[in-house]
């Protein structure tokens, strides 16, 4: 049976969340665990779908992964690893696009991986050219099957020289997860680099890994022969930290968000305090709250890291449609980011898109027919509505506009929110939102 979240909107979000472990990061370390000799141990774990479906993954694959929920302590032991059946990979791997990241590890492991067919959000085509490139680059053979990737290196895998078509976060991973045991020295350019990649360059460096990160996008990584487990706290989540600070500003509340880091969210917050939102940090976390009176509209494009990131565009999409005046957004990361203000319209908010690239940042996808600019007329008054979740981001977003708005709001397909935001259902109702959980 399905879960519908009835709300009733237009109560003001007061109080504290804790942000733990990024779901852009805990996954990665996991697998990062499959290179090890010996077991790891990561900390600071949220219960979230993503962490289940890594998890199951790693045990087929004969890791033992010990949780403890409540602390958020993770134990993996890849001493026993091993290939898995193909059907059981292909059983367990869910809607997620982490298995493409297994390559690596389970080739230097077990010499071959098996990859099925790839989920996650439904924002664009999320295509794994890049991935296949990079992994045939380092001598890895790709099958293409029916169900799925069979990849093998029968000739080992030897370090490289790469340069990314774009500065993809997955790509750059899988570069990282594959050179640290490559034979001789990778270098790669174009590299992402996110917080979440410098937290993965931690973990890989306690195990032994040599990896150097230049201020250019360049990345250098001299093979080792083994490595050894790490111990290590996972960098909190700045797309939830985001998400709640926006949730503040829309239902004109005051939260605090203990394990916000105001280092990873520099973007953010400049955008936060230019559209009239406050917020004060201290040493656990960082308070949001709207300072009263009128917010206002702001010319916006997503970008990679040190960019305006595209998980914080629907979020703050949600503000935008309070401030006074035209707003314009151009989506540069994801071609078809946009999909979610079908909803908001319905609610009362006034947003046009367009194929147009309303901005100069360099886009992809201006000549490619996709809606990926947003104007966005306020400020308009909300009102709820049915809404059936189309995707991560978009689905929290959906459920800010529906704690802001007059009325009830039926939400259906909130199983999707449960794969990156922990308990939010519980953090909501913490914070004052008038909700009720049933089964449909
Ligand atoms: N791309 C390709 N070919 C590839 C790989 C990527 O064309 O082989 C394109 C994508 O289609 C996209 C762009 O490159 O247009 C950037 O994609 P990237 O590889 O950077 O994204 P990702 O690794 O698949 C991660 C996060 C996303 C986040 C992006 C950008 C995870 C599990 N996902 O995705 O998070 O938006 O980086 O920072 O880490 C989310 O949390 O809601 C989410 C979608």
């Amino acid at each position: 049976m399905a879960q519908l979240l009835t709300l009733q909107g237009g109560k003001p979000l007061e109080g504290t969340v804790k942000v733990r472990g990024a779901k852009n990061l805990v996954p990665k370390a996991m697998v990062a665990s499959l290179l090890g000799s010996e077991p790891s141990q990561l900390r600071n774990v949220p219960e979230i779908k993503d962490v289940d479906i890594v998890t199951s993954l790693l045990t087929i694959h004969g890791v033992k992964v010990d949780a403890d929920p409540a602390t958020g302590d993770l134990t993996l032991d890849p001493r026993q690893a091993y290939s898995a059946e193909h059907s059981e990979v292909d059983a367990h791997a869910g809607d997620s696009r982490i298995p493409i990241l297994f390559c690596g590890p389970l080739m230097h492991k077990t010499g071959e991986a098996f990859i099925p067919d790839l989920g996650g959000c439904r924002i664009g085509d999320r295509p794994i050219d890049y991935h296949l490139e990079v992994l045939r680059t380092f001598g890895a053979v790709v099958d293409k099957g029916p169900t799925g990737i069979h990849i093998s290196a029968p000739k080992g895998l030897h370090g490289v020289k790469l340069d990314l078509p774009y500065p993809s976060v997955g790509a750059t991973e899988q570069v990282l997860l594959t050179a640290v045991l490559a034979e001789g020295i990778t270098e790669l350019k174009n590299a992402a680099v996110e917080p979440e990649i410098h937290d993965l360059i931690a973990v890989l460096q306690q195990m032994g890994a040599i990896i150097t990160v230049y201020t250019d996008r360049t990345i250098r990584i001299e093979g080792v022969t083994k490595l050894g487990g790490y111990k290590h706290r996972a960098i909190p989540d700045r797309n939830e930290s985001a998400s709640w600070a926006s949730a503040a500003l829309v239902t004109r509340g005051d939260i605090y968000v203990q394990g916000a880091v105001q280092r990873d969210l520099s973007a953010f917050l400049n955008t936060y305090r230019k559209i009239g939102g406050e917020f004060s940090v201290d040493d656990d976390g960082i308070r949001f709250w709207h300072a009263g009176g009128t917010l206002k509209p702001l010319v916006l494009e997503t970008d990679v890291h040190p960019g305006f990131m595209t998980d914080w565009q629907q979020p703050m999409v949600v503000a935008l449609t309070q401030a006074e005046g035209v707003s314009i957004v151009h989506e540069t990361v994801y071609e078809e980011r946009f999909g979610f203000t079908e909803a908001l319209q319905r609610m009362g908010a006034s947003i046009q898109l367009h194929r147009e690239c309303l901005g100069s940042n360099p886009c992809r996808f201006g000549q490619r027919n996709f809606l990926h600019s947003a104007v966005i007329s306020g400020a308009s008054e909300l009102r709820g509505t049915d809404i059936d979740v189309p995707d991560l981001r978009g689905g929290f977003s959906h459920l800010i506009a529906a704690m802001a708005a007059q009325g009830t709001s039926r939400v259906t397909g909130i199983e999707i929110i449960n794969r990156g935001y922990e308990k939010f259902v519980d953090k909501i109702t913490g914070l004052g939102a008038d909700v009720e959980l049933s089964r449909v």
